[in-house]
């Protein structure tokens, strides 16, 4: 039997689930997309007339959305009736690592999926395809489909029946659109046949049919936390051979470009930087640790730990350096802290390297001065757990700085944040941080004036012709 999809509903309208149905309702005009959030708040942003304040900064996604919103595409709280209406629901919620009870700071805390498939078992009508957006551990279409077995109406009404899928979304921030629209594959798992093709069948409007895998539903949920765990494990690679470069004198990059010519490894994803953050590399492996020793497997967990704790250990490496380069005290000092965001082209900061370096700096007394072209203060107080000074206006002279000790501010403009500073540190990769005039810079920092490039974004030639001192990530020549 071939199922023929014209409504959809998806739960959660986050990173996942807002670009996803905007490139589905883009690319199959035909279809009802309905994408419903328990938050007013998130749902209002969505609903925005102005597109700028879309509750998520991706390339591409407001033209979208100018398109398709309210045609068929429509944001909002009204979960019951479109999960009521939908031949196929995506359940496209938060899954974070749980932080009480048993599997506390490693296994996936499932609660919110639990109540989506409470929700879908409520108030689903007819035949529904329930398929997983969210990343799981392996075996929670088993808890789905148990939550969705149960709940049957009284016996005169129509009986509901439920095909589970695995459908894992692989897009990253920044390029969300571009992966959803040209995806490397599409993954999809699971039992039933007919709902298979259904799910391939929308996809096969805009992806190739060879692109499109079909697996046993546990290979399609592992395949996405070993995607992941493969990626983050690249990182960690590179940054750890980056501490050795800088500590023999070779070039990171130099190495990068090296064994990146080897078709074998690749030349992707070899870009050292303050470490890996992000809503998932860290929950997905420390998921895939929970579940090696659940089935006690433990050097399999120790090996997979082992990227975090380097990445941890990375991230702490480099408000080390600064602080040992700046005379061992950053106390009184005003650091200028280019980039929040966990990655350029996203206002995202989940797990994002900034926050555990600046808390590091104002632990140790520095003031902060923040710049990020997408992230907002209200954010930046969020992550770091303290509000921003109101205004400067109370300082006239550099020592000044003392009386800020431990604190930090949100500035728009990059020369204004830079001004008067002892260091600038870049943490994330936007375009405008390559543009910067260093000559400018040189005229309106403190001297001695440090510039510590964690994303090995800058030319030394140039920052060093301008009398400045030069840290680049995995730089050993520089120490030579
Ligand atoms: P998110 O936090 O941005 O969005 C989740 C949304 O779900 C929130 O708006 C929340 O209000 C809503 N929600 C939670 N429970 C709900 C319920 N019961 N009913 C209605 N709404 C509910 O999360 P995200 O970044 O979109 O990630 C979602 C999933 O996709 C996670 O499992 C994540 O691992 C996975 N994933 C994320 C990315 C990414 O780039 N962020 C990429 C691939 C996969
Ligand atoms: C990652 C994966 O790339 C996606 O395939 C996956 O769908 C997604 O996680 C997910 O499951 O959430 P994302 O976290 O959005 O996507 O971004 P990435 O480009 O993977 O970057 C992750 C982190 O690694 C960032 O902090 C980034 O700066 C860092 N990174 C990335 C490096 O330090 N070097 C690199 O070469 C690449």
């Amino acid at each position: 039997m071939t199922f023929e999809i014209k409504n959809i509903c998806c739960i959660g309208a986050g990173y996942v689930g807002g670009p996803t149905m905007s490139v589905i309702a883009d690319k199959c005009p035909n279809i009802n997309i309905n994408v419903v959030d328990k938050s007013p708040e998130r749902i209002a942003l969505w609903n925005s007339s102005n597109l700028e304040l879309l509750p998520i900064y991706e390339p591409g996604l407001d033209k979208i959305i100018a398109r398709c919103r309210d045609k068929n595409l429509t944001f909002s709280t009204k979960i019951k009736e479109k999960i009521s209406a939908a031949d196929m629901i995506f359940i496209s919620v938060n899954t974070p690592t749980k932080t009480k009870g048993i599997g506390a700071g490693q296994a996936s805390d499932l609660k919110w999926v639990e109540a989506c498939a409470r929700e879908v078992a409520l108030s689903a009508k007819g035949h529904t395809i329930v398929v997983e957006k969210s990343t799981l551990p392996v075996k929670t279409a088993e808890v789905i489909k148990t939550i969705l077995e149960a709940s049957q109406p009284n016996s005169n009404e129509l009986k509901k029946t439920f095909d589970v899928l695995s459908n894992p979304e692989f897009l990253a921030e920044g390029s969300a659109i571009s992966d959803l629209e040209s995806p490397d594959r599409v993954l999809i798992g699971g039992e039933s046949n007919d709902a298979i093709i259904a799910l391939s069948n929308i996809y096969r409007n805009w992806v190739p049919t060879e692109k499109i895998l079909h697996t046993n539903i546990w290979s399609s949920e592992l395949s996405k936390l070993t995607a992941n765990a493969f990626l983050a494990q690249r990182i960690s690679s590179i940054n750890s051979i980056s501490a050795l470069c800088e500590s023999t004198g070779a070039d990171i990059r130099e190495v990068a470009r090296a064994i990146g010519l080897d078709s074998r490894i690749g030349s992707k994803f070899l870009n050292c930087g303050p470490g890996f953050g992000g809503s998932c590399f860290k929950k997905d492996i420390l998921n895939l640790v929970y579940l090696s020793r659940y089935y006690n497997l433990n050097e399999v967990a120790d090996f997979w730990e082992s990227v975090v704790k380097l990445n941890n250990w990375h991230q702490h490496r480099l408000s080390e350096l600064i602080i040992q380069n700046l005379f061992k005290t950053v106390c009184g000092k005003k650091i200028c802290i280019l980039g929040f965001a966990f990655k350029a082209n996203t206002n995202d900061t989940r797990e994002t390297a900034a926050i555990k370096i600046c808390k590091d700096l104002l632990e140790e007394g520095a003031f902060l001065c923040i710049n990020d072209p997408k992230v907002s203060k209200e954010q930046i107080h969020n992550d770091l757990g303290l509000e921003s000074l109101k205004s400067l206006t109370n300082y006239s002279k550099r020592d000044d700085f003392f009386n800020f000790e431990g604190q930090w501010i949100f500035e728009d403009s990059i020369y204004k944040a830079i001004e008067n500073s002892d260091a600038v540190v870049i943490l994330t990769e936007w375009d405008e941080y390559k543009k910067i005039n260093w000559s400018k810079v040189a005229k309106i920092m403190r001297k001695p004036s440090w510039i510590f490039d964690a994303r090995s974004i800058l030319e030394s030639k140039e920052i060093i012709s301008h009398g400045l001192l030069f840290w680049r990530i995995g730089d050993g020549s520089l120490n030579v």
